[in-house]
């Protein structure tokens, strides 16, 4: 017989006779004459529980079932006459698929701090926090691609294997097939040339912009800076829409459309998962996700942001400037303090960000725009794209990019160029600003960090 998920058990509408329950048992209380056992499959955040009478057999596997070992129930879905369930299992087998040893398995019934879980991050899944947070994980990537499959999006699979860096800021992790200590050159190793794990799908999106209209990646990038905070990682996901006939006003609707339609796509689709969020990690969530979807993004120059950092009694870490690229005190400072929501930074000073970004018609600042979220800081950076020739080069030239690397995204400017627009959102920082998790290694299965490759 085919197993029940526990999801649609606890859902049931009318009693079963015949149900198959397979899963983790969660504890395990014995009684005069008959045993309780709570299971959990990871369907849901529910357990099942399960009563058995102590028959020899019964008993028999009883005495090798423990919390975190895996069982197999068949037995009779029936109302519940105790408090706290609806429905519960009268189980008349009960099989032993997993022993787990009860001296060893690191996962007892009390709460566990999330340092310590991170170092079982292979097991760590099988908790109630951690299986909220990747079936969250899980349906906001799905939530992804309808957001952007309703708007008429095309999805582009962009290389993760790369011979450009698009961000120009050198972080990034060198691919080769080459031996260690080799003294042969780039053109033996594999490609011919260097390579590298991308940074960004950016400059091979836009191509797919300038032919299909609207598009977007989502995939894994890459990025060998060594910060450890807890809003960096090595390895990220990232989501990055592209629109050709746009420009940084479209971009900015766009993104606070994109994070608006996630937060209530996961609030309807995932309430469960996100009150335990809610009641046992951040007691604000609720009201921060309620204000997202309430009030309109503030959308502010950088220089007036400055102005304002300038002017506040708060003193900072580190000292506010026109031309210094925002801090994340600062960040925080502007929609934790001063605004009290989300907060578009946009036109930023040319000497802080990359080629690509448009020049402005004052030849100080780019139409750069940065969305800034209440505990996280930054969470979408993007950029009307700079689609004049001769503007562009220059750029390139002044940031020390080498032309030719780049002559294939150059054509796009001689070849029927024409403005679009385009942005990236950090997928783990997206799922923090929902669970109001404050540690971006917690909404990994397997985060990658400096010095850190377990699992
Ligand atoms: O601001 P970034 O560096 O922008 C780009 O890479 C552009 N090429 C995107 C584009 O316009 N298509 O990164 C975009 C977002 C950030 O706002 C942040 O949310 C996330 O990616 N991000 C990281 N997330 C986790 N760990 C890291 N090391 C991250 N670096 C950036
Ligand atoms: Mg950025």
């Amino acid at each position: 017989m085919k197993r029940t998920k526990i999801k649609y058990a606890l859902n049931a509408t009318a009693p079963v006779e015949e149900i198959v329950i397979k899963g983790w048992v969660r504890s395990k209380r014995d009684s005069k004459g008959f045993s309780f056992l709570a299971l959990n499959d990871g369907s849901c955040l529910g357990t099942i529980q399960v009563i058995v009478d102590h028959t020899p057999e019964i008993e028999a596997a009883l005495a090798r079932t423990g919390t975190g070992a895996s069982v197999a129930v068949t037995g009779e879905l029936v109302e519940s006459p105790g408090k706290g369930q609806k429905w519960e299992v009268r189980g008349r087998t009960l099989e032993v698929l997993g022993e787990a040893d009860q001296e060893t398995f690191p996962l007892q019934k009390k709460r566990h701090s999330d340092e310590f879980l991170r170092s079982i991050a292979h097991l760590r899944p099988r908790t109630n926090k951690y299986g909220a947070m990747f079936r969250m994980r899980s349906e906001l990537a799905q939530a992804v691609h309808k957001f952007f499959a309703d708007k008429d999006f095309f999805y582009i699979h962009t290389p993760i294997i790369t011979g450009s860096d698009c961000e120009g800021a050198g972080e990034m992790f060198r691919v080769t097939t080459l031996e260690q200590g080799s003294k042969a050159g780039p053109e033996e190793d594999f490609f011919g040339q260097p390579s590298a794990l991308t940074v960004s799908g950016q400059l091979s999106a836009e191509m797919f912009a300038l032919s299909l209209g609207d598009c977007y990646t989502f995939g894994p990038t890459f990025r060998a800076e060594n910060s450890n905070t807890p809003r960096h990682v090595a390895e990220f996901w990232m989501i990055e829409p592209e629109m050709a006939f746009a420009d940084l006003s479209d971009d900015m609707d766009l993104g606070e459309e994109m994070i608006k339609y996630l937060v209530s796509h996961m609030l309807d689709n995932c309430a469960e998962d996100v009150d335990l969020f809610a009641n046992w990690v951040d007691k604000t969530l609720m009201s921060t996700l309620e204000t997202i979807l309430k009030d309109p993004f503030e959308r502010l120059p950088y220089t007036e942001a400055i102005n304002i950092l300038k002017k506040t009694k708060k003193k900072f870490e580190y000292p506010v400037e026109w031309g210094i690229d925002l801090q994340t005190e600062h960040e925080r400072f502007l929609c934790e303090e001063k605004f009290k929501k989300p907060v578009y930074v946009y036109d930023y000073p040319k000497t802080i960000k990359p080629f690509y970004m448009r020049l402005n018609d004052d030849d100080k600042t780019v139409a750069a725009m940065d969305c800034l979220v209440p505990r996280i800081g930054e969470i979408i950076g993007g950029s009307q794209r700079e689609e004049r020739m001769d503007v562009l080069t220059a750029r390139m030239d002044e940031t020390g990019l080498n032309r030719e690397d780049y002559w294939w995204y150059l054509e796009s400017r001689k070849f029927g160029t024409a403005p679009h627009a385009g942005f990236g959102m950090g997928f783990e920082r997206m799922l923090m600003l929902v669970t109001g998790v404050s540690n971006i290694r917690d909404v990994m299965p397997f985060p990658r960090t400096p010095k850190s490759l377990d699992f």
